[in-house]
This record gives C-alpha cells, structure tokens and sequence, in this order.
C-alpha cells in the first residue's frame, strides 16, 4: 500500500510539472530577463521582533515577552523590549522604504498591543489600533501596498496561561476574534492578509523542542496538536473574511508556509527520492495539504500512525479532522506565502532512530549539507540558490499552481561583522531572486518577492547575534540608528530594473553598490562620536545650564543680603 502510494506521488509530480524537468541540473547558470509587469518588490518584519515598546501604551504581554525576560533563554539574555523602537520610528522607516521604492511592506500586527488579555469582549487597546492606523495611513500615502501578518507568533501571554495556547482548541475562537476585529478596523485599508507566519516553527519549537515562546517540550504529541489547532483556527478566519469582509474590503486572505529544500540525496536512488518527500510532505506538506486538499498528507498519516502503534498507543499522535472538517478546511487558501532560506540533502535512515519518539524521529530520514555551500551566518542557513527554483515548481506540482507571494527570503551575518559591504548577502539576492525569476518562467505563479528583512531585528532565540536585514542597526546606541548595507542598492536596482536586464548592466551594480557603502562605513564609524554628541546634548548640557542656575541664584541671595 505504502510503496504504491509513493509510486502514485511520483508519477503525479513527475506529469503535473511537464515544463519543469527534475533530472536537468541548471545549478549555475544565470538568467538574464525581467519578470512580468506588475511583480510586486517588498521587504518584511514582524512586531515583536522590530517594535520594542513591550509595555507602553496599554500594550499587554505576549509568550515571547515573557520567554525573552527568563534569563537564559535567550542568547546573551537578550529582550525583544526595545528592539528597533520601530514603534517610535515606523514614520522613518517608511521613508525607507519609500526610497528603496518597494511595491509592498509585510509586518505583523501584534494581537496583545490590540487586545492586552487577547479577548476582545475583555478589553480593547484605543492606542494600540491607532499605531496601526497610523502606519497603514502612511504606507499608503506612499503608494506601499501593506501585507499584513496576524499571527507572527506573539500570543498574549494570558491565553498561553489561562488556557495552555496552542495546545488549546479555544485559541481558534480566540483568534477568529482578533482576526475580525482587525478586518473590521484596518480591511478598507488593507487587501492582503496572512493568517500565520510559519506555523511548523511555532509548533515544532514552541511545543516540541522549546526552543522558541511558550518553551515546551512535548515531544512527539505538542507539535501535531498545536498546529492541528492553528490550521483550523486559519480555516476559521478565512470563512469569517469571505462570509462577512469579502465582498465588501475584496481582499485576500492567504498563510505563509515557511520551509528549506528537501533534495535526495542519489537522485536515482528510490529510498533517497521518497525520503525527500517524506521530509517535504511534513514540513510544507503538514500545512499546505489540509488547506489545498482537507486533510494530512498521506505519509504523514501512515508513518505516525503506525510509530504510533509500535509505542502501543490505540490512536495515531496525529489528530484527525473529521469529514465535516476537511470540507471546511478545504480550498482555505486565496494566495499562498512561502518562506524560504535553505536546502538539505535528504537520505532514507538506515538504523532506526535511539532518540525516542518525536515530530523529528517520526521522519525516518537523515539531513546533510554540502560542506561546499557557503554559510555565512546563522548556522542553519546555506546559500543554495537552486533550491528555491525546485521548492517553487514543487508547490506548482503539489497544489495546483497556486498564487504565490514569497514572503521571507534572505540572509544573515553574525553580530561581530559591522562591514556595511555585504557582498555575500548581494550574491544571496542576486542568485534566489534569479532562481525565483527561472521558476517565473517555468509557469510558477508568482506574483511578489518579500526579502527578509527591512532592518537588523531581534532574531528570537538568536537574540541580536544574526543580522537579517538589508539596513544595519545600531542596537548600542539609544536612538538604534539605521544605515543601509550596500545590498539596499543592489536590491533597489533588481526593482527598478523589475528583475536582470542585462550581463553589462547587472556587472556595474555590484561596482556601485560597493562605492555607496563605504559612504554608509564612515558614517557607522563615526557613530561612537555621534553616541558622544548625544551624551553631550542630553545630560552634559542640560547639567550645566541647571548648575548655572543654581549658581545664580545663590549668588543673587548672597547680593540681596549684602544690600539689605
Ligand atoms: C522565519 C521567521 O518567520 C522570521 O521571523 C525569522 O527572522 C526568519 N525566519 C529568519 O530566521
């Protein structure tokens, strides 16, 4: 049964993606062309991550409050609690962007800033929805289409409390009414809405591996059951949108799957090929299935299932949607977002796992990277542009051809590197997005490209040791400056360009971007100085003139008296 479905899958791959074929290795070639009129350039964030202000204004607590502030979670203690002060400094930032000339901007509201306790008959936060307001207003004065993420996972701190989150199916009622309440304040405004952000990370690392908010450790049940919980609660808001919103706002509402690469590891080697889809079918699968289809993939269902009944359990670990839930699962998906950073080799397990029972063990597989791909920061993330083109024609193959807007896709550097002249983050862009333009032209409906991110944020566990963004932040200095690496340059010339014109052109982009940032390397530099200046004007000087006053006064005193 088992080898039969596999041999069905393949066969359905291999015919539904006639144009693109699997077995041509175009690892290194490069693209020149553009991509159709109208593709959509942005660059993304999320609140907690770029806000700060964790407790002003009536903002209420979230998971990731409360984790970041448990000493020893976070690498070197770190706090997402001023972060960018994005929240004072949204009017800047957008003056960013509208200088890079992005189509679009990709944030995330956070649920406790709107709603302190996440209820919504409880309280409702006034201020919190006019920062929100304010930032749409001013995107769209800006002619910056907002894309607008609900969930990027910032639970209010209560829910995960009173209820256990995730683990709760009262979550997706929960949810549905903050999704409501935003589409009701902010749905004239904005037309593209995301669900979840990546909801195999906050299911495998928030309740499997804790290495993420709320830190649990459930291993082998806490995963399957949060995000059988958060793909109802996706389905939910998305019949609350087209049922009450739709025809009204004519949006659209979508989720973002985030996922590497999975390639075998001997292409001709049948246990390699299905353990490839295996790894695929549980990551990107987990979710995409049930909203495309209604139900699991089918692998999943059969290896845990039957993991399942070798620890002597009666039902699978994997929670089941009933008939009446497929059906209202099903078809939940106007646009697809997709994530994606990396790729892994991918090889069937010889021996099994001495790990015990996991969402990980349950794969039966083996990852491996190729010492030659570069890594130039975080540890997990190798450059492999070839694996973006293959994930996208996969989805084109699995689900349809579905609308696809790439949501995340960049590179981080370690803390010690200060060097504004990111040439590997340039070599990073360059390629994906050229991979991302080949699958464009294998029919793969794309339609925008979201790099991740705008500014150097709080990278969650990570703290501020990995920098994602396209600007540097100086998270040192109090007023947490922000000074554009040269691959802003780089990537505002793919924009204005919609794409690779040219050989000649493109050559002289990395020449130009390289002069700009060694303007941007004398301004950090001579940040100590301005950090110096601020001392001066804000404690020196104001100490000074008080001194004077003082000194003033009491001499005045002294000569009233000596006349009197
Ligand atoms: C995906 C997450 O959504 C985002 O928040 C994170 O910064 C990037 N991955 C990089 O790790």
């Amino acid at each position: 049964m088992q080898r039969w479905y596999h041999v069905v899958t393949l066969v359905l791959l291999v015919s539904a993606s006639e144009d693109f074929d699997w077995t041509k290795n175009q690892r290194t070639s490069f693209y020149y062309g553009t991509f159709p009129p109208g593709f959509s350039w942005g660059a993304g964030s999320s609140a907690y991550q770029t806000e700060g202000a964790w407790n002003i204004d009536g903002k209420g607590l979230s998971i990731w409050d409360a984790f970041a502030h448990k000493k020893g979670t976070i690498s070197s203690n770190a706090t997402g609690d001023s972060s960018c002060e994005g929240y004072y400094k949204f009017k800047d930032d957008v003056g960013l962007m509208k200088d890079m000339k992005l189509n679009h901007y990709r944030f995330s509201i956070s649920w406790p800033r709107i709603l302190p306790n996440g209820l919504k008959n409880e309280q409702i936060n006034e201020k919190g929805l006019k920062y929100y307001d304010d930032l749409i207003n001013m995107l769209l004065e800006n002619k910056i289409t907002p894309i607008v993420t609900l969930y990027h996972w910032d639970l209010p701190q209560l829910l995960q409390e009173r209820y256990g989150g995730w683990q709760n199916s009262s979550m997706i009622n929960y949810f549905n009414d903050f999704a409501n309440l935003c589409f009701e304040k902010f749905g004239n405004k904005v037309k593209y809405w995301i669900t979840f952000n990546n909801p195999w990370s906050i299911a495998v690392e928030g309740y499997e591996t804790g290495e993420h908010a709320p830190g649990l450790k459930l291993r082998g049940i806490g995963a399957y059951k949060a995000a059988h919980n958060i793909i109802k609660a996706h389905a939910k808001v998305w019949h609350t949108y087209d049922t009450q919103w739709r025809s009204k706002q004519k949006g659209m509402v979508g989720i973002s799957l985030t996922a590497d690469w999975g390639e075998p590891v001997d292409s001709t080697n049948q246990r390699d090929i299905e353990a490839a889809d295996r790894y695929m079918q549980f990551s990107l699968g987990w979710f995409a299935s049930p909203v495309f289809y209604g139900d699991y993939p089918q692998v999943m269902k059969e290896y845990i299932g039957r993991k399942s009944g070798q620890q002597g359990l009666g039902l699978s670990r994997l929670p089941v949607f009933t008939p009446q839930e497929k059906s209202y699962v099903k078809g939940t998906c106007d646009f697809l977002g997709v994530g994606h950073f990396t790729t892994r080799y991918v090889t069937q397990r010889n021996q099994p796992s001495t790990l015990g029972d996991s969402y990980f063990t349950d794969r039966d597989l083996a990852e491996l990277v190729d010492p030659v791909w570069p890594d130039p920061g975080s540890e997990w993330l190798y450059a492999v542009p070839w694996g973006f083109r293959r994930m996208l024609n996969f989805i084109k193959s699995q689900y349809g051809n579905p609308m696809v807007y790439v949501t995340e896709n960049g590179v981080s550097e370690k803390i010690m590197c200060t060097d504004l002249c990111d040439h590997w983050r340039i070599h990073y862009y360059k390629d994906y997005i050229n991979e991302m333009l080949k699958a464009v032209k294998d029919g793969v409906n794309v339609k925008g490209y979201t790099a991740w991110s705008l500014l150097d944020n709080f990278e969650w566990d990570e703290g501020y040791s990995e920098r994602f963004g396209l600007f540097y932040v100086d998270f040192s200095s109090k007023n947490k400056p922000r000074y554009p690496k040269a691959s802003v340059q780089y990537y505002k010339r793919i924009i204005s360009s919609n794409g690779f014109p040219n050989q000649r052109e493109v050559e002289s982009w990395k020449r130009k971007s390289k002069e700009m940032c060694s303007t941007s390397n004398q301004l950090l530099a001579a940040d100590p100085l301005i950090g110096h200046m601020e001392l001066v004007t804000e404690i020196v000087v104001p100490t000074v003139c008080t001194l004077c006053i003082l000194l003033s006064a009491v001499l005045l005193m002294f000569l009233l008296r000596r006349r009197f």
